[in-house]
């Protein structure tokens, strides 16, 4: 932990703000190792203040990362009313805060906090700063995203077994949102999809009582969570006989997902290693029916930098965990696609999920 604060305490020197308000759940979570769903973390080049109310303070006491230099205080009231003391205590003049992450409402109070101040403070918009930290997994961040992967592939392996000709859709997803949880998965990291025949041709469908017929296209995007760390897997199958159509579509995401996995380095550009899955589908015919990104990184939150798309600048380092995911999206027929999370290391993908394809 104390070596996270650091990182983004680094970061606060760059952008000349002296302390930074946290008001998201995963950038408190991934600072102080606490997750409580409301509350405040101050950080300053000499301080880290845990702000919560009553309902989470003895909580945080037991849970909060004990190799942290982090206090907790409990807050009496709203912002405004237990603010002040602290900005006066830290003795700061900019203040930064994530205006990506707070109401205007908050933001409001904030200002009248400030107004009490003896000394001028000056509010800063930073954007999330925390973000761009959270990209490169440490040690323990990738064990539980490791278990996460592995209680998704035995999951989606006993599934396998169950699912029948005559299923809805709705019922497929329970099915393997059970076995996910029974499997030690917390709370599914997003609603698990199963799009079938022609609304598999929609990437992000939301599940109906459609039942799976023989030859349908089936795709299955699902995921487990392990201490807050979920996993992102993506399956595409088929029923009873496949036709042609299924062959051959199938056949050009999986040469494309592969030729990812097998040339992505790091210091390339999301950009580049989008073009290298792009191009196979491209060169196939289908370059029109790939609707989005081929992939994003993925952590405490489901989606997270860094993206790997058609514009993205971003520059893939060891140690990030991403998806490597294409489709192609055929209105009226269906779609395919084929996704699977990987961690970049000494140059190359790993792949941590293994379900068969
Ligand atoms: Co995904």
């Amino acid at each position: 932990m104390n070596q996270r604060l650091n990182g983004l305490r680094q970061k606060m020197t760059e952008a000349g703000i002296d302390a930074l308000l946290i008001s998201q759940q995963k950038d408190r979570r991934y600072l102080s190792g606490f997750s409580s769903t409301a509350g405040y973390l101050i950080i300053s080049q000499d301080d880290a203040i845990l702000a919560l109310d009553s309902r989470y303070v003895e909580w945080a006491r037991q849970d909060a990362s004990p190799t942290s230099e982090i206090s907790i205080i409990n807050t009496k009231g709203e912002i405004h009313n237990w603010l002040p003391d602290i900005i006066s205590g830290m003795g700061i003049s900019k203040l930064g805060f994530d205006d990506t992450g707070i109401t205007y409402s908050t933001y409001s109070k904030m200002n009248i906090a400030l107004d009490s101040v003896e000394k001028a403070v000056e509010l800063v918009a930073t954007g999330d700063m925390v973000t761009g930290l959270r990209t490169i997994k440490d040690a323990q961040e990738l064990e539980s995203m490791q278990k996460a992967a592995a209680v998704a592939d035995a999951s989606f392996e006993s599934m396998n077994q169950q699912i029948k000709i005559g299923m809805s859709e709705k019922e497929l997803a329970w099915l393997l949102e059970r076995i996910l949880r029974e499997n030690g998965s917390g709370s599914v990291p997003f609603g698990i999809i199963v799009a079938s025949g022609p609304n598999s041709a929609f990437p992000h469908h939301s599940n109906s009582d459609r039942v799976i017929a023989p030859g349908d296209p089936i795709i299955i995007d699902f995921g487990a969570r392990i201490d807050g760390y979920g996993s992102d897997t993506t399956r595409t199958l088929c029923l009873g006989e496949p036709g042609d159509k299924y062959k051959e579509i199938y056949d050009i995401v999986l040469k494309s997902q592969i030729a990812a996995i097998d040339k992505i380095e790091s210091g390339m550009t999301g950009h580049q290693a989008d073009g290298i899955a792009r191009n196979v589908i491209a060169d196939a015919g289908y370059g029109q029916y790939f609707l989005h990104a081929l992939g994003h990184g993925t952590g405490l939150v489901v989606h997270e930098e860094p993206k790997l798309g058609e514009k993205s600048e971003d520059i893939l380092q060891n140690g990030m965990v991403f998806t490597i995911e294409p489709g192609i999206y055929i209105p009226g027929w269906g779609g395919v696609r084929i996704e699977d999370m990987v961690v970049l290391e000494k140059g190359k993908t790993r792949l941590l999920t293994h379900v068969s394809k």
